[in-house]
């Protein structure tokens, strides 16, 4: 598994997947889909930050975020609206949201290691005004909603390999993006585990596509097609 799908070398086409047989829907559960994998991974993550300064991983290149960005800029997002970011990792994400302008950023992670790195790395950027919060998204509490913008870059893709009925999760998954966002609201999904015709699918209910935003294009014996999927959703 590489986080490096979009930015990297090329030569891997990376999925959020691990060997073994596949369930109903062709994924392979695995422990990517579980909390108790990615407090391990931001445990260690933290920790190298504390001793090296190093942020870790950044899910799909620099390109995935600068390619946000872009699409924010273009469609003249303001900069006061309210952004979620969904499984926010070490927030290096939130940080270019904040240095672009955004002033109303909330990172939300399940994994506690990674809320605590964030607000590290957060910190340690001199940004203060970014809302971070551990969080479950598919059992949210009460007070998260009324987004203007939704951001999952990976979560959906990890939320898919739940080896715990993965299926019912999805399905969950809709719904609090149903709840936390505006109508008219938009959510930007990048994901290197679903084409865009399956995330046309899954998200069919309430949202409706409004732009697919071009990522790097892989060949192989003769086929080709995108390593990673990014579109961007609006709320009916
Ligand atoms: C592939 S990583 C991507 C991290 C980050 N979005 C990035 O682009 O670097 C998936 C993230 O989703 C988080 N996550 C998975 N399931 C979640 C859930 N149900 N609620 C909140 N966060 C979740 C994980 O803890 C992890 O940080």
């Amino acid at each position: 598994m590489s986080s490096d799908a979009d930015g990297g070398s090329g030569a891997e086409v990376a999925a959020l997947s691990d060997k073994g047989s596949p369930g109903e829907d062709g994924f392979v559960p695995s422990a990517l889909g579980t909390r108790e994998h990615w407090d391990a991974v931001y445990e260690r993550e933290l920790q190298t930050f504390q001793e090296f300064g190093d942020t870790g991983e950044i899910w799909f290149g620099e390109e995935s975020m600068n390619r946000l960005i872009r699409w924010m800029q273009k469609h003249k997002i303001p900069l006061d609206a309210s952004v979620l970011d969904i499984g926010t990792g070490n927030g290096v994400f939130l940080v270019e949201l904040a240095k672009f302008g955004f002033s109303d950023i909330t990172g939300i992670d399940y994994s506690p290691s990674a809320i605590q790195l964030s607000g590290s790395v957060i910190e340690k950027e001199g940004l203060s005004n970014i809302k971070l919060k551990v969080e479950d998204f598919l059992n949210l509490s009460t007070q998260l909603s009324g987004f203007h913008i939704c951001i999952d870059k990976g979560t959906f893709d990890a939320i898919s390999l739940n080896p715990d009925n993965a299926i019912e999760k999805r399905k969950q998954y809709v719904k609090s993006l149903s709840r936390v966002l505006k109508v008219k609201g938009f959510f930007l999904i990048t994901s290197c585990n679903w084409t865009k015709e399956e995330l046309l699918n899954e998200f069919s209910e309430g949202f409706e596509l409004f732009e697919e935003l071009p990522t790097p294009k892989f060949s192989f014996g003769g086929r080709s097609g995108n390593s990673v999927a990014a579109l961007v959703f609006q709320k009916m």
